[in-house]
């Protein structure tokens, strides 16, 4: 099994979108997914029901390892996709506790899922590589980091590539796949300037070909806590992210040779 972990250090950039849709086309594509919300917020648990606060999730599990996985997959109406919720997350199991102390559970997690015969696990993380989420990065055999293509978000690069350096060293077998830009807007000079500027950032590798444009159909779906896809007008929004899909594949088997993501 592989695991992805999307993180990024700064908020709304686009992690949940980016996770539950590319969950998304991955199933489609026939790769047994499980996404999982590791966000104490719990976005993609948005999906589930309104009630999705109550279901056994996550951070259910770092408390109580004993928890089977059973009780807290949930499945949808792909036989492929399946879904665990974030569960009962106190702040403090968010930010406190410090790096390291959920990181035996978070493996532990992720063993189970793989015996439970997922091919891929995708872990929507909340923003920051700090607490859970540097336990879930750790733990993880890849990274990827959606980052919203505005200048402000670009500033903010220098420090995103010392945080991979940190990632790196916490994780020295941790394939980073590299930065995908997200909310495009081509018809923007800011944006396409933020897109320029990132490329010259980055080391062409680090960089995703494929960009997520914006979209008020990302909008309207995550409102509704779905993937794109799903909804009746939205197959248009759905390529670009089978193409994602396409990319982090050729990705994996690029790096050490090993990754294998297959149906
Ligand atoms: N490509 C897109 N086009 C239009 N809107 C988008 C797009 N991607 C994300 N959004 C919207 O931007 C907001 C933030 O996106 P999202 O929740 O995916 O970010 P996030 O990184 O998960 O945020 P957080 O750090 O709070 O978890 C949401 O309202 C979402 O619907
Ligand atoms: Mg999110």
């Amino acid at each position: 099994m592989i695991s992805i972990a999307v993180s990024s250090q700064k908020g709304g950039v686009g992690k949940t979108t980016v996770a539950i849709n590319l969950a998304h086309a991955f199933a489609r594509a026939g790769v047994k997914t499980l996404l999982v919300d590791a966000d104490p917020q719990g976005s993609v648990g948005l999906s589930l029901s309104r009630q999705s606060r109550l279901l056994t999730g996550f951070y259910d599990f770092l408390a109580d390892p004993s928890i089977s996985l059973d009780r807290m997959i949930v499945p949808t109406r792909l036989e492929t996709f399946s879904l665990v919720a974030c569960g009962q997350a106190s702040d403090y199991e968010a930010g406190g506790g410090g790096m390291g102390t959920h990181l035996a559970r978070v493996r532990t997690f992720l063993r189970n899922v793989a015996d439970r015969g997922f091919d891929l696990c995708l872990i929507d993380t909340a923003a920051g590589l700090f607490g859970v989420t540097g336990d879930v990065i750790a733990s993880s055999n890849a990274v990827m980091i959606p980052q919203q293509a505005e200048p402000l978000g670009i500033r903010s690069v220098p420090k995103l590539l010392e945080g991979l350096n940190r990632l790196r060293v916490m994780n020295p077998r941790l394939t980073v796949l590299g930065v995908c830009l997200t909310m495009v807007q081509n018809e923007l000079a800011e944006s396409r300037e933020s897109a320029s500027a990132l490329r010259e950032l980055l080391p062409e590798e680090m960089l995703f070909q494929t960009q997520i444009p914006r979209d008020g159909l990302f909008i309207r779906a995550s409102a509704r806590g779905l993937p794109v896809g799903v909804l009746e007008e939205g197959a248009g929004a759905q390529v670009v992210f089978d193409a994602l899909r396409a990319e982090v594949e050729s990705k994996l088997e690029a790096s050490a040779g090993h990754h294998h993501v297959q149906a």
